[in-house]
């Protein structure tokens, strides 16, 4: 949640920053804010709402500003206070002289800011990061020297904090820390940069330094010196980072959530290359690093992720019971922090999350790292704090998602999970070889069915214009494509803010029934020659006679769907175990439609953010 940027250099700083924020705002966009040091003085431009509005408050005063040499940015997603002007960063101390902006949240603010009120300071903001500017100024009053006085500050806090600092008498440096919130810096030539994401720097270099919690990091045009948190030097590895900036490119598309979507058969081809070449050939997994015979004896598996990634992990679930015949759980992350788990070190623990930076999951994964359990992260984003922590990595190459809304991050995760659980299913050796190599044979066709639905999307677009009005749904499912129904209804959900609720199909008529009349569509997914397909037409069949009206998304020929349904949207012939790759497709295309219709704004939809860094 919320972006920060800092930018020290030869380039138009204010342009920078911009840039940088614009980058990260899929993260955040409550408000926003910059401090820009300009002729000896430090300036301060906030905005509420979108970006937009700070580029016109920065048009609206732009002869104020003369030339500025360095400066800190930030975009917010309101933890403490409101989204309001006064709670924008970045904030400053008593005189003004200091900016400060912060991502994540101080746990000890209050008692820090009763202590400061006591010894003068005068609070504008309800926010814990004013905390903070005023700590800051304060010992820099007594060091004159903004590094230390930014290491003895954060020794003072508890919580979560990637900050950015800058005072009016230390014109030269910005400074950066870290505890549990993503901070990372930018390598140039006579210009250094400060980020919590890769996407505010890729534009202008690809070096980069990760900042572990606890480094402080003094960044000048020409130097960029990391210590720990008591002031020893640190020699830290430039890292260069993978992504290209054209994946910042709408590419003519008129959302990132369809650029994306439609990037998704790519995706799954470029996962699956090197990996599965070869249907008579094992699978190659080469980064689960337990060997073959501690996976043979493996009997316990784990499961932890959060929303749209919670339902990827329940595909793993049935997947690898199925394939491996390994029990797997499946828990939220801000469920299994907070209870006693048997997680034991003969536990392979699985932590699923397209940013790696979800909070819940990192805390999640930390403990069960701490019970002895083996690591495995699947993830987007390899240069992620959860990557740090893997024993084991599979990085599903997806290329930076921007849209809010995960769509190829979700696909790529699901093809992960059918690449583990033949791996284990093929040195487990039990499971039927040919129905393991038929399942590869279609594994390797998904992205050209994926690519048949893209290629016509009338049908989705129809039945979008169709149901746009309605004001609730259901997604029912039963089987491996619960998860389907539940990341529907969670896609339609979040970007256009309809009421959608996946339930598995037999779970209809033990409450959920009650609700159904004509105002309530209930979307059924039908995969025929599957356990579950006549179950859940009839269970189509109650609703129809309840009056609602009934979508179907099914692969089916049969042609009394026509007769039963209101709208049908058409698959291509597939297996139901693989179903899940494919049907997940049109429900983001039906959702992305449903939210175009309302004129949503679909690639940043209010109140969410692309990574979750609170718990
Ligand atoms: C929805 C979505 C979220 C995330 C969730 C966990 O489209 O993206 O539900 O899946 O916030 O985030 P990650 O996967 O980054 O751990």
């Amino acid at each position: 949640m919320c972006g920060i940027v800092g930018y020290i250099g030869y380039r138009n700083v204010t342009d920078v920053i911009f840039k940088g924020l614009t980058n990260l705002e899929y993260r955040g966009y409550d408000s926003a804010g910059l401090a820009l040091r300009d002729e000896n003085e430090i300036k301060i431009y906030k905005s509420l709402g979108k970006l937009v509005n700070l580029k016109n408050e920065l048009e609206k005063r732009k002869s104020e500003l003369k030339n500025p040499v360095s400066g800190i940015g930030h975009i917010r997603w309101a933890t403490h206070g409101s989204a309001s002007l006064v709670n924008a960063h970045p904030h400053t101390c008593n005189c003004g002289k200091l900016a400060v902006v912060h991502n994540g949240i101080i746990e000890n603010y209050k008692e820090l800011r009763e202590e400061l009120i006591k010894k003068g300071c005068i609070f504008k903001s309800q926010t814990d990061t004013e905390t903070i500017a005023h700590l800051i100024a304060h010992e820099y009053a007594n060091t004159k020297n903004l590094e230390n006085a930014v290491r003895n500050s954060v020794k003072k806090l508890q919580g979560a904090y990637a900050i950015c600092v800058m005072h009016k008498d230390s014109p030269d440096e910005i400074i950066g820390a870290r505890k549990h919130a993503p901070m990372l810096i930018g390598i140039g030539e006579n210009e250094n940069f400060i980020a919590s994401d890769t996407p505010a720097i890729i534009e202008y270099t690809k070096k980069t330094i990760y900042l572990d919690d606890n480094e402080i990091a003094i960044v000048t045009k020409n130097r960029v010196k990391i210590t720990d948190i008591n002031g020893n030097i640190i020699e830290k590895r430039i890292e260069i980072l993978p992504w290209e900036p054209v994946s910042l490119s709408k590419l003519g598309y008129k959302h990132f959530m369809l650029k994306e979507i439609h990037e998704q058969p790519d995706v799954i081809r470029n996962e699956l290359s090197g990996k599965l070449y070869d249907i008579d050939a094992n699978v190659i997994l080469n980064e689960v690093k337990l060997n073959a015979e501690t996976l043979k004896n493996l009997n316990k598996i784990e499961i932890i992720a959060c929303g749209t990634s919670l339902h990827a992990a329940l595909v793993g679930k049935y997947i690898i019971e199925d394939l491996a015949g390994i029990s797997v759980e499946v828990e939220a992350s801000s469920e299994y922090i907070y209870r006693k788990t048997t997680t034991n070190a003969s536990t392979l623990v699985i932590g699923v999350s397209q940013s790696g930076e979800t909070a819940d999951t990192i805390t999640a994964i930390k403990q069960a790292k701490e019970k002895g359990a083996h690591i495995l992260i699947i993830t987007n984003r390899p240069d992620s704090n959860m990557a740090r922590l893997a024993d084991s990595l599979i990085p599903v190459n997806a290329g930076i998602e921007v849209s809010v809304a995960a769509t190829k991050s979700y696909t790529a995760q699901l093809i992960s999970f059918y690449l583990l659980a033949i791996y284990l299913a093929e040195i487990k050796t039990h499971t039927n070889k040919e129905y393991i190599k038929n399942l590869k044979h279609e594994l390797i066709q998904v992205p050209a069915k994926i690519e048949e639905i893209l290629s016509d999307t009338t049908q989705i677009q129809a039945c979008a214009k169709q149901f746009s009005s309605y004001k609730n749904f259901i997604y029912i499912a039963r089987g491996v494509n619960l998860a389907t129904a539940l990341e529907g209804a969670l896609k339609l959900k979040e970007i256009s803010y309809i009421n959608a609720t996946g339930y598995a199909a037999g779970e209809l008529k033990h409450g959920p029934i009650a609700m159904l009349d004509e105002t309530m569509p209930v979307l059924s997914i039908l995969i025929p020659g599957g356990i579950t397909y006549e179950k859940i037409l009839s269970n189509s069949e109650e609703a129809k006679a309840r009056n609602a009206k009934l979508i179907a998304l099914t692969s089916s020929d049969d042609g009394n769907i026509a007769n039963l349904f209101d709208a049908v949207i058409k698959i291509p012939k597939i297996s139901e175990i693989l179903s899940p790759a494919v049907a997940c497709v049109p429900l983001q295309l039906l959702a992305y439609y449903i939210a175009e219709f309302l004129g949503k704004d679909v690639d940043q939809p209010r109140n969410l953010a692309k990574s979750v860094t609170v718990e």
